[in-house]
């Protein structure tokens, strides 16, 4: 806990109006001129200066949802319910605009967004005349950008999730989004259905307003920003559409309020126990392999230095809880029936496995907040005693080509197992001859050339698709076998690579692999026909050739001027490139991450 922070949660420390920070702006007699500046112009439309000079607190609202981000569209209509419990509670809301991030159309990815909206939303908080703020977040680079950059200015703010979309279904199937087109793709390539049906089948996924319903990047990543104490409890999991959903915008605009006479601020909330419960609650969530990343950079931003073997030690060996596609059967509204993340942290509390004692922003500890919150479905939400899958959690693998990467064990299908992992002297390990592809481009054009050799024991490899390859890195490791191969019914090879996959997609591939190609990781030294032995028992992957091999490779690529990777796009690409970290590191901007509770600078 920062200094910030002296209340407890029955008699709250408490600040006084002439405290505001927008009494800088708003009341300043020492520089008159520059209040009458900002006041006027604010009048213009009809605020008095009643509002702005009399002591209310002024609170921005983080507006996410735009005609391009349809995932977050309907904040557009749900800030009125905000705006509603502001106003309630004594504040004055003023509402601006987020840089838009809609996952599946930006490209070249979406990744590239979430640095740049946090520095844009950086700036407005620390510039304006805000003394909290209410992040809206809902589609998956929307939250963690968010969260950066109330760790970063550090001002009281809250996060208000626009929730999951209602289920999908297909007769009496459910269909959730991300996950089904991952199916479909397979379909279309088997011969099965045609581009028609598949789009039409796609389309099935998403009923309604929200983001994905599925436990893909968006639901991990806002289930999380609750689970770190950053939105109110139950919350985050609230279908779009429902009733619900509309009354906590408005209690989390009354409770903003709150929290900036309580003075409560994002670094007294984001210590490195809630961080240790994030990674706890994601394994038992089947979490995004995205979350890991997006995690690591809220917590760098927040001071806190968490790192993929932090994610293997506490993560790896938690059990699956929720039963929600891709790991499990169901969707987000089953999930939210069934208690949502409240009902999740009453397990992983009762099992011991979370600190209960950590503040979140309604002022209480954890473990007020999900007292009586026990599952209402144990199919949906399993009781840690009878989970899904043991060991839900990330590995997080090393060898002689990268430091670090991820696998998500929770997703390894009996199939893959079967056709893998079915040594029974050595069941955690396989080896196999790889197939090396350069960035997504190079893999369409040549996974069905036969000279490639892919076979149903081949390993798929993917470079050139980290955060400076492809910049922002791209979601592509998770490779489709040839068409071929899917005919005579091998739907998955293993695949790995320095760019990431979709939180939505089910595949247990090795992911994020740092240091990428385009840095000098060993990725680049790997040559099509090569083995690789993945031994999971001992966390490794290694390039079976001798040293001097490896060695000669390296020397002939740095002779050659170093792995080659697409010009840039845009000056965003290129100052990105210039100074973003590993996946590992978060995917951070390095100079970004020394600045801290700017607001009071
Ligand atoms: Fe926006 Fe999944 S595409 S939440
Ligand atoms: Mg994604």
């Amino acid at each position: 806990r920062s200094d910030a922070w002296s209340g407890t949660p029955d008699k709250p420390h408490r600040i006084t109006p002439d405290q505001l920070r927008s009494r800088y702006w708003f009341d300043n007699p020492e520089h008159p001129g520059t209040t009458a500046l900002c006041i006027e112009r604010y009048l213009n439309y009809g605020i008095t200066l009643e509002e702005l000079t009399s002591g209310k607190p002024i609170i921005g609202i983080s507006q996410s949802g735009s005609d391009l981000t349809p995932c977050n569209r309907h904040h557009i209509e749900l800030v009125k319910r905000v705006k509603d419990g502001i106003r309630t509670a004594g504040g004055v809301p003023f509402e601006f605009p987020m840089h838009p991030i809609h996952e599946n159309v930006r490209r070249p990815t979406a990744a590239l967004d979430r640095n740049l909206a946090y520095l844009g939303l950086v700036e407005v908080l620390h510039g304006y005349p805000l003394d909290g703020v209410v992040l809206t977040t809902g589609c998956d680079k929307t939250t963690p950008a968010a969260l950066m950059a109330a760790a970063t200015v550090n001002i009281p703010a809250i996060v208000l999730s626009g929730g999951p979309m209602l289920n999908g279904w297909r007769g009496s199937e459910r269909v959730g989004s991300g996950t089904i087109i991952w199916e479909l793709r397979k379909r279309l390539a088997a011969g099965d259905i045609d581009y028609a049906e598949f789009l039409s089948r796609g389309a099935d996924s998403a009923p309604s307003i929200g983001h994905c319903n599925t436990m893909g990047t968006a639901s991990s990543m806002n289930a999380l920003a609750e689970a770190l104490g950053m939105s109110l409890p139950g919350s985050a999991m609230i279908p779009a559409p429902y009733k619900e959903r509309a009354m906590v915008a408005y209690q989390t605009g009354c409770r903003i309020v709150e929290m900036v006479w309580e003075d409560l601020r994002p670094l007294d909330i984001l210590t490195r126990e809630a961080f240790e419960n994030a990674v706890v609650t994601c394994s038992a969530l089947g979490g995004s392999s995205n979350a890991p990343i997006h995690v690591n950079a809220i917590a760098r931003h927040a001071g806190v230095e968490l790192t993929n073997d932090d994610w293997q030690r506490l993560g790896h060996e938690i059990p699956l809880l929720a039963n929600v596609m891709p790991a499990g059967a169901y969707l987000s509204e089953e999930f939210h029936r069934a208690g949502g993340v409240p009902a999740v942290l009453h397990e992983l509390l009762a099992a011991d496995k979370l600190n209960g004692e950590v503040m979140t922003v309604n002022g209480r500890a954890l473990v007020a907040n999900v007292q009586g919150c026990e599952t209402r479905d144990p199919e949906v939400i399993r009781h840690y005693a009878n989970p899904l899958v043991e060991h839900a959690g990330f590995l997080n693998l090393k060898g002689n080509l990268f430091d670090s990467a991820l696998m998500k064990t929770s997703v390894i299908s009996p199939d893959f197992r079967a056709r893998f992992l079915n040594d029974p002297a050595d069941p955690d390990a396989f080896e196999g001859r790889v197939a090396v592809f350069d960035g997504a481009e190079d893999y369409h054009a040549r996974i069905d050339d036969p000279a490639l050799g892919i076979d149903e024991h081949t390993i798929l490899v993917m470079r050139g698709a980290g955060p400076v390859g492809h910049p922002g890195g791209a979601e592509v490791v998770n490779m489709q076998p040839p068409e071929a191969l899917i005919r005579r019914g091998i739907e998955s090879l293993p695949c790995l690579g320095d760019g990431r996959q979709s939180g939505t997609s089910g595949s247990p591939s090795i992911l994020n692999a740092s240091p990428e190609a385009a840095t000098g990781g060993g990725l680049a030294l790997l040559e099509t026909g090569d083995r690789l032995r993945v031994d999971l028992k001992r966390g490794e992957v290694r390039l079976l050739i001798d040293e001097a091999e490896l060695k000669a490779r390296r020397r002939r690529l740095e002779a050659a001027g170093g792995y080659r990777y697409p010009d840039h796009q845009t000056p965003w690409q290129e100052i990105q490139r210039s100074m973003v970290e590993p996946l590992e590191r978060g995917m951070t901007l390095a100079p970004a991450t020394r600045y801290r509770d700017v607001a009071r600078q």
